[in-house]
C-alpha cells in the first residue's frame, strides 16, 4: 500500500497531481480550437506512448469489482450491465463538487470542463471517497468512464492515482458519442503504473444490454 498513501498524499499535497502531470502530455487543444464539432476531432490528443503494460486476456475467477465515473448516466448504465452480467460490485466516483449541466458545457470556452480541459493543474479534481472496501480481495475491477476530448474523464485519474491495482486484472470501459477508446485506458495504466490491464471496449448511448453483456461473457471472466 505504499503506492497508494503517497499517490494519495501527492495528490492532495501537492496540487498538481500525476494524472494532471500525465494527462498535460496528451492534451494539446488550445482555448480557441474547443467546439461542439470539434470535440471529438481532438481524440487524437490522447497520442501519448502506449503503455505496454495491456493484455489481451485475464485469467481469474475471483471477486470482480466496477468502477465508474458518470457524469450524466451513460456510463452508469454500462456499469451496472457489467456487474448484474458477472455478479460484481459497484463503485461510483464522485467528484467532491459534482459537474453541473454549466459545467459540462464543452461549447463554453469558459465553463469549468473547458477551464479544466485547457489547463491540466486544474484537473485533479478531488473525489468524495476513494477507499473502497475490501479492495485487496478483489482480483478484476472494471473501471468505466465517459470519453472527455479523446481522453478518460479526469475524475477516473484521481481515483486511479490513489489506489494500488497491483495484482489486479484491469478492464477500461467507456461510452463516448463518436469517439474510439483510443489511448484511454492505455494512459491509466501508465497511471496505475501497476496491475495487468486490457485493452477494453468502448461503448455508445445506443449499445444494447445484450451488447454489453456479449463483451463481457466473451473476457471469459
Ligand atoms: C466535456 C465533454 C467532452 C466530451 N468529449 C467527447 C469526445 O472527445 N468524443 C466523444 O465521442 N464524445 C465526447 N463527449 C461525449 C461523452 O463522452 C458521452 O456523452 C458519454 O457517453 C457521457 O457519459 P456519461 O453520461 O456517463 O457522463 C464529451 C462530453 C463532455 C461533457
Amino acid at each position: 500500500m505504499k503506492n497508494k498513501i503517497s499517490r494519495r498524499q501527492f495528490l492532495q499535497v501537492a496540487g498538481a497531481s500525476a494524472a494532471a502531470l500525465l494527462l498535460a502530455s496528451c492534451s494539446g487543444n488550445s482555448a480557441s480550437s474547443v467546439s461542439s464539432s470539434s470535440v471529438a476531432s481532438s481524440e487524437a490528443a490522447s497520442s501519448a506512448a502506449a503503455s505496454s503494460e495491456a493484455t489481451s486476456t485475464v485469467t481469474t475467477t475471483g471477486k470482480t469489482l466496477v468502477v465508474y465515473f458518470s457524469a450524466t448516466g451513460t456510463t452508469q448504465g454500462v456499469a451496472q450491465t457489467i456487474a448484474d452480467t458477472v455478479g460484481a460490485d459497484l463503485f461510483e466516483v464522485v467528484p467532491s463538487d459534482p459537474y453541473t449541466s454549466d459545467d459540462l458545457n464543452w461549447t463554453n470556452n469558459d465553463s469549468r470542463v473547458s477551464r479544466e480541459h485547457n489547463d491540466e493543474g486544474l484537473r485533479a479534481v478531488a473525489l468524495e471517497n476513494t477507499d473502497v472496501d475490501g479492495w485487496d480481495d478483489y482480483d478484476t475491477v472494471f473501471i468505466g468512464y465517459p470519453i472527455w476530448w479523446g481522453i478518460a474523464a479526469w475524475p477516473m485519474s484521481s481515483f486511479v492515482a490513489a489506489n494500488d491495482f497491483s495484482g489486479k486484472n484491469v478492464v477500461p470501459f467507456c461510452t463516448s458519442l463518436s469517439s474510439g477508446i483510443g489511448q484511454s485506458g492505455k494512459l491509466l495504466a501508465e497511471l496505475a503504473d501497476a496491475g495487468t490491464w486490457l485493452d477494453g471496449q468502448r461503448f455508445s448511448h445506443s449499445s444494447s444490454e445484450a451488447d454489453i453483456a456479449s463483451w463481457v461473457n466473451s473476457l471469459n471472466l
